[in-house]
């Protein structure tokens, strides 16, 4: 089974998408087959792939909604390769805005993700980016994964936020995921800001060893390597962004190491 991993918060705009992106291309860069599952109807991490969402003949919709007027297809048929060796995503689409509509009614729907994913035996690791709500398919998420990362922002409603997230974990842990675990970690920290840095130390006295010691600044380069469909790793592998997330992506090995 590989270690299936949420990248999750439901404030917008904190960095899940570049971490889930970056997580990802850290670990198939020292050679891992990795799968990214693109869990937002906004697509940004399909998109961030250099993919169309509107052009896939299906998507993760397909899978977990199958339209009973065509043969569902396997989630092997729907997995896309990206630009980087031992990486691929199983895409989303705008559709997947309607699967709390069309799945709530059913039983343990929480679990379908989980269900279709232990169909899988290729990969190491499976990186599921989260959209920015706790509904359904945040909690599809947070069920099949052995363990959360949560980015935040260092910023001063940051904390409150968070206390939300650790309820909707210990619910998910109370109903259908009893060992999940999580790790948060600051994500696009700015440390001329006095504010970022008292944030941070709080949330390092209060998180201790739930919160990761490597911290991803700020560094417009991210934003520059979605826009060509490549992670930082192969867009500026040199840069300080890249490093950091490769020295993210240890501590997580690591930790994931003890778990086991
Ligand atoms: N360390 C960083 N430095 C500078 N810009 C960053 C950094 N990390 C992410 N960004 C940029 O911030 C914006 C929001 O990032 P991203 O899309 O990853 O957040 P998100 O949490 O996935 O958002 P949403 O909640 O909408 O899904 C993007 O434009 C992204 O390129
Ligand atoms: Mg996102």
């Amino acid at each position: 089974m590989p270690k299936i991993l949420a990248i999750s918060n439901q404030k917008g705009g904190v960095a899940k998408t570049t971490s889930c992106f970056s997580i990802a291309a850290g670990l198939a860069e020292i050679g891992q087959q990795v799968l990214m599952v693109d869990l937002d109807p906004q697509a940004n991490l399909t998109t961030a792939c250099g993919l169309d969402p509107d052009e896939l003949e299906w998507t993760l919709m397909d899978v977990l909604v199958p339209d009973d007027t065509e043969p569902a297809p396997a989630i092997m048929q729907i997995i896309q390769p990206t630009k980087m060796a031992g990486l691929s995503i199983l895409p989303a689409d705008m559709r997947l805005a309607s699967l709390e509509r069309l799945m709530v009614s059913q039983d343990d729907y929480e679990l379908s993700l989980k269900r279709e994913l232990s169909l899988l035996n290729h990969y190491d690791s499976v990186v599921i980016d989260c959209p920015p709500s706790m509904g359904a398919l945040t909690l599809m998420g947070l069920s099949a994964a052995q363990t959360a990362l949560i980015p935040v922002q260092c910023e001063y409603f940051a904390s409150r936020g968070l206390m939300q997230l650790l309820d909707i974990i210990e619910i998910v842990r109370s109903q259908t995921n009893p060992t999940l675990d999580y790790y948060i970690f600051a994500s696009m920290y700015d440390q001329r800001n006095l504010i970022s840095r008292q944030v941070l130390e709080s949330l390092q006295e209060h998180f201790q060893e739930h919160i990761f010691d490597t911290v991803i600044r700020i560094d417009t380069r991210l934003r520059e390597s979605v826009m060509v469909g490549e992670p930082i790793q192969m867009y500026a592998p040199r840069t300080r962004s890249a490093e950091e997330y490769r020295q993210l992506t240890q501590e997580i090995i690591l930790h994931l190491q003890k778990e086991e």
